[in-house]
């Protein structure tokens, strides 16, 4: 955990301009104060990022979140109540004070109240929402530690604060409460079952509905490893020297990652796995495939983009 000097040094930085990279419970991630364009608009310089993809907003209290949001409809109280501090981020529409760049010019903004200590603590410290996307350049794999930080950005960020590794370990549910009805724009490890659960009634996702806006975290080629990526099942591994990740067949291969085969145990060390086979200078990645089952719905979602 950081040091009280390395707490201050954070709030400094991020009252000032300045670009920290902080643990959550979901990745780590790049932040700067979300209402000042100057700062936001590094992460974009930063992270080598689109314009077009809007970054969420983090709070530590409800009351911050409701500073940011024109509206603030019931069922965002109801999700707020179950899942905050966690890994779910609200989209509602914003009040004029939320900078364009940080939405991408929508009328709306995503939220979300992170459940990691150093977070919230730096977040109430700094008394200002923080904007972060995970702290990666733009289409690689997310990072789950601050090592992992440190090997895609190194220099290009003030300071990296050490939370340890991330507890869930892949990013937050995103579901839009925007529009008449709520729609799930990113699955994660809160599920569409959970949310239509504790709302009663149905939460369509991205495919279902006619004209929305695709969510740019379901953009083609995100998530990637840069060595070839492929899935695989009953332990047959592609030619050449093969990283394999694997969860229930074990194979003959240059290197083999085990994953756990509960699935927040796969989810929290999933990108570690695709890092490290990245990093083994191996010819592929085969991953085995993992169950189809609605639980694995955020899993097979990442999977998808990382392995084309
Ligand atoms: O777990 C997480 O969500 C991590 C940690 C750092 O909190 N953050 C993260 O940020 O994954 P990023 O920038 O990599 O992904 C942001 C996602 C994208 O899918 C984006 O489209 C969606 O949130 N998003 C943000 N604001 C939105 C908005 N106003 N409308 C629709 N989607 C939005
Ligand atoms: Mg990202």
């Amino acid at each position: 955990m950081p040091s009280e000097q390395e707490l201050v040094r954070a709030v400094w930085l991020l009252q000032n301009g300045g670009l920290v990279a902080l643990p959550t419970e979901t990745v780590y991630g790049l932040s700067a104060n979300a209402l000042d364009v100057a700062a936001v608009q590094r992460i974009y310089d930063v992270k080598g990022r689109p314009k077009t993809s809007p970054l969420i907003v983090h709070v530590a209290s409800i009351e911050m979140a409701r500073s940011l949001a024109r509206e603030w409809p019931l069922e965002a109280n109801i999700l707020a109540g179950a899942f905050w501090p966690g890994p779910l981020t609200m989209v509602v529409k914003k009040r004029p004070v939320v900078p364009d760049l940080v939405t991408a010019g929508l009328d709306t903004v995503g939220l979300r109240m992170p459940a990691h200590p150093v977070m919230l603590e730096v977040i109430r410290r700094a008394q200002v929402p923080l904007a972060a996307p995970s702290a990666n350049r733009f289409t690689e794999v997310s990072p789950t530690t601050a090592q992992h930080v440190y090997d895609s950005l190194g220099d290009a960020v003030d300071l990296i604060l050490d939370g340890g590794p991330c507890r869930v370990g892949i990013e937050s549910t995103v579901v839009s409460l925007a529009g008449e009805e709520p729609v799930l724009l990113r699955p994660g490890m809160i599920s569409r079952e959970d949310l239509e659960r504790l709302l009663e009634r149905p939460v369509r996702t991205v495919g279902d509905v006619e004209g929305a806006h695709p969510s740019p975290g379901l953009h083609h080629k995100h998530y990637s490893p840069r060595t070839p990526a492929v899935r695989v099942s009953d332990g047959k591994l592609p030619a050449g020297r093969v990283a394999y990740v694997w969860w229930r067949t074990p194979a003959d291969a240059a290197v083999a990652i085990r994953m756990p085969d509960d699935v927040a145990g796969y989810a929290r060390e999933l990108y570690g796995a695709l890092l490290e086979a990245d990093r083994a200078g191996v010819d592929v990645i085969a991953v085995e495939a993992t169950p189809t089952a609605a639980e694995w719905a955020a899993i097979e979602d990442r999977l998808r983009r990382a392995l084309q």
